[in-house]
């Protein structure tokens, strides 16, 4: 029995959390769900995006699932301050290319792991009317977690067994220095992974005119904020793109899209990231192998092109792909 946090948001959050729990249920494996609220409905109805209760379910839980969030003017986004309350410091962003979905390149397969706690976002700024300036916090601790996470990810991908070190350190000497640094001497405890080493600008051209190199790429948070925005461009968009916060304690999955008010409501939200969230959960908490079956069923219903939500060209509802998913499953 697994004790899940369920907190599903604003908008489609909301309607692709259905898509979710609905499978979650169908399921061989018993689930114990543990709502929490946190978004812009929470805060009409409390007076804060992200409720203390929201954050214990979350912290007692076996991991989160986290649907999606309308912002809240003049609140603090309660999507990063869970991630901050959890402590997960890496965000994993898979891209993968799908049969059926317009791609630069077939067989794309690669993940961005980034630094989810410091960097440029570390949110430190100050300055007068003429002049402003934004720390850019690098330290030791944080870069080696995240090489870790790096290598780790690329021993068990079985794929390129490469992991590539995203930076500017050409420039920015002191902190990508610290943060190129770390990554080798994180890597010599894994002397059977390939490594190398990139410049953030040439990556971003490398994404493009030869995204196959890439098989694990690790980043600083700004950094690997954009190359993964540009990595999901190159295979189709938000619909189809998952992430997973991990820490050292817990583990919070989501779709990387927001809540979408521009179709809430219609039951049209393509519910595959999601579900592939949720297989990133279900491989967290160690259900690996039902993890696969899931990310293998989303590719044979988008693959065979018969049953899917307008974003991807068809003219399917929410749950109709969600059932037609669950379908390969069971
Ligand atoms: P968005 O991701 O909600 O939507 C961008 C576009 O992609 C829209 O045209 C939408 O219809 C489409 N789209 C997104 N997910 C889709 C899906 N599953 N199926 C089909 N189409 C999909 O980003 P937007 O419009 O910039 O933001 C809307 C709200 O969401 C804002 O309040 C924003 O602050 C919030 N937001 C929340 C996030 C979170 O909770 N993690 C992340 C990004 C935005
Ligand atoms: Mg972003």
């Amino acid at each position: 029995m697994y004790d899940i946090a369920i907190i599903s948001g604003d908008g489609i959050g909301k309607e692709v959390m259905e898509s979710a729990e609905y499978l979650l249920d169908k399921l061989d494996i018993n689930f114990n769900f543990n709502y929490g609220e946190a978004g812009f409905e929470c805060f009409n109805k409390n007076g804060t995006t992200l409720l203390e209760e929201s954050i214990k379910i979350a912290k007692s839980s076996d991991a989160t699932l986290f649907g999606a969030s309308t912002s809240t003017p003049g609140q603090p986004s309660p999507i990063i301050n869970l991630r901050k309350q959890l402590d997960v410091y890496a965000n994993l962003r898979p891209i993968k290319s799908y049969k059926g979905v317009k791609s630069i390149k077939d067989n794309i397969d690669f993940i961005i792991v980034r630094e989810n706690t410091e960097g440029l976002y570390s949110q430190i700024e100050y300055g007068d009317d003429n002049e402003v300036i934004a720390e850019r916090v690098i330290t030791r601790h944080a870069s080696e977690k995240i090489s870790e996470i790096a290598f780790k990810l690329a021993k068990r991908r079985e794929k390129l067994n490469k992991v590539t070190c995203v930076h500017k350190s050409n420039v920015l000497k002191k902190t990508d220095g610290v943060f190129k640094e770390s990554f080798y001497k994180i890597a010599e405890k894994y002397p059977q992974i390939t490594t190398e080493d990139f410049y953030v600008d040439a990556t971003a051209m490398y994404l493009i005119t030869n995204p196959l190199n890439f098989d694990v790429i690790v980043s600083s948070n700004l950094f690997g904020d954009i190359l993964s925005d540009e990595s999901a461009g190159l295979v189709g968009g938000l619909g189809l793109a998952p992430s997973g916060n991990i820490g050292d304690e817990h583990g919070l999955f989501e779709p990387v899209h927001g809540s979408a008010p521009d179709i809430a409501g219609k039951g049209i939200a393509n519910p595959c990231s999601m579900i592939l969230s949720t297989a990133m959960m279900l491989d967290y908490i160690g259900e690996k192998e039902t993890a696969m079956k899931i990310n293998k069923a989303v590719e044979d219903v988008v693959g065979r092109g018969k049953v899917l939500t307008p974003d991807l060209g068809g003219n399917a509802k929410t749950m109709e792909m969600t059932e037609e998913i669950v379908k390969e499953l069971i």
